[in-house]
């Protein structure tokens, strides 16, 4: 039996190092214990993390594992390090075990990873922080009970939202703490320790009806177990029922992470008898919107503040697809809500097309930015990110099935189109992509960057004339229809 000593619950090299030496002496995850060295267990160390002599075996594990097993290794689950070094030893003989979904233990770190993830999400979303300490020197706290290990991978999300105010956030199982430069991480504490002073909690709640946003909250996630951690756990339940009766009108797809109710929507003109794939159809809206919150392909989610979906009918003949969530989109959770929404808005009712009858996207569905200061600046995703996005895209595309789609710009263009594709050459012409009827223009920020006034009037009615051809043709398809 080899007993594996780890130097924490999230010790990932310490596993990583012991499970390659263990795996290339092919030891048997029966004969191994995995331990959390702690100050007081009287482990036997001459024997803890000691190989065995025979011959090594080189092997390779996939990639994808390794970050697998980097998220799933802050579950709390005591099992997890027997689970993770069962599946590196099978992989050496089965490398493409991870496309085995039914195999229990690829199903369970997967199920371990998503909760992870899960619990990152919930704490960039319930967490508040409090200011003590004013007479002196302005600090901020916050506590949290997660349910995994997951603080110290939370919180550089904290120290780039909050670069100029040091903070601690304090948890049960560690506390992260933000000087301005660099997190530091300590040992947990227990609730009664928090400090107690809480001058400012009572101008979060006179504030927070100003501040609160129902998307943030994830009524299907039962997020009432997070309201301890916030400070207006008192007022939240009237906020959340105000909020109810503000996203209950016919566009319900406005909350950004529930499932559309499908009684509000009319039938889909290309089903129009057909209820069941009707709900098939907002079925499969919901739950990809479901699904993309939870989306890690690209490093974009780390800084976002959540996944922006595309919203709209799921009958909707018209696809628009933009480039990226901006800053208020990232915040809101909706696309197309700050100026370039603005402006879209406005284009889209002067060319006769009713922005609550067509479905928008992005091209990618996290806000990249920038810091500076205060500010967070767009950046333009790369064409890496266009690629890893594209088949949330894609499987929009198959969901709706719109008569056209109009991409907003080079972004995505290159997303729809599936190659880089020049504006002004392509623009206003109707290309045919796979079977989808593919409309190219300018997208709204690039008017609103516009320095000279005429030729941003030149441009808009440009860019008007481009979406009446889309209007145009809607109305050709719904008289042949
Ligand atoms: N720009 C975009 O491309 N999409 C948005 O949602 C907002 C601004």
């Amino acid at each position: 039996m080899h007993l594996i000593v780890l130097d924490n619950d999230t010790d990932f090299e310490g596993w990583r190092k012991a499970a390659r030496q263990l795996a290339s002496h092919d030891v048997r995850p029966a004969d191994v214990t995995w331990q959390i060295r702690s100050d007081d267990a009287l482990l036997p160390t001459s024997r803890a993390n000691e190989m065995p002599d025979a011959p090594q075996v080189q092997f390779n594990v996939p990639a994808r594992f390794v970050e697998l097993a980097r998220t799933a290794i802050l579950h709390c689950h005591d099992e997890r390090f027997a689970l993770l070094y069962r599946l590196l030893w099978r992989l050496r003989s089965h490398h493409d075990l991870l496309g085995t979904t039914i195999d229990p233990d690829v199903a369970e770190v997967h199920a371990m990873a998503r909760a992870v993830y899960g619990d990152i999400d919930r704490m960039h979303a319930h967490l508040r922080f409090r200011e003590i300490g004013r007479e002196h020197k302005a600090h901020y706290v916050a506590w949290f009970e997660p349910e995994h290990h997951i603080v110290a991978s939370a919180a550089p999300f904290f120290a780039s939202r909050f670069a100029d105010m040091p903070w601690s956030i304090l948890t049960p199982d560690v506390c992260a703490h933000w000087d301005g430069h660099a997190i530091s991480i300590t040992s947990g504490i227990a609730k009664s320790e928090v400090p107690s002073e809480d001058r400012l909690e009572e101008v979060w709640r006179r504030h927070h009806n100003g501040l609160f946003n129902p998307a943030r909250l994830k009524l299907m996630e039962a997020p009432q177990a997070y309201w301890r951690n916030l400070p207006e756990d008192s007022i939240i339940k009237p906020l959340i029922e105000d909020a109810m009766r503000m996203t209950s009108g016919p566009f319900i797809a406005r909350r950004a992470s529930e499932p559309q109710k499908r009684q509000d929507v009319p039938m889909p003109r290309k089903q129009a008898h057909d209820r069941q794939a009707h709900e098939a159809i907002a079925d499969a809206i919901a739950a990809l919107r479901e699904e993309a919150a939870a989306c890690r392909a690209c490093p974009l989610w780390k800084d976002a503040t959540q996944t922006v979906f595309g919203e709209g009918p799921q009958n909707a003949t018209l696809m628009l697809v933009g480039e990226q969530p901006g800053d208020k989109e990232d915040l809101a959770g909706h696309p197309f809500v700050g100026p370039a929404g603005q402006m879209l808005d406005r284009a889209l009712k002067e060319a006769g097309i009713d922005r609550a009858k067509v479905y928008i996207t992005n091209a990618v569905k996290h806000f990249k930015f920038v810091q500076r200061g205060k500010v967070r600046l767009h950046q333009k995703p790369g064409t890496a990110e266009i690629r890893t996005c594209r088949p949330w895209y894609q499987r929009e595309l198959a969901a709706v099935r719109p008569e056209l789609v109009v991409a907003l710009g080079a972004t995505a263009a290159q997303s729809v189109l599936g190659k880089i594709t020049p504006i002004n050459k392509n623009r206003g012409r109707l290309i045919e992509h796979d079977g989808t009827r593919v409309l190219v223009t300018v997208h709204p920020s690039y008017l609103l960057r516009l320095p000279d006034e005429s030729t941003k009037a030149l441009e808009y009615q440009h860019f008007i004339d481009d979406l009446k051809i889309a209007a145009g043709q809607l109305r050709d398809a719904a008289d042949a229809a």
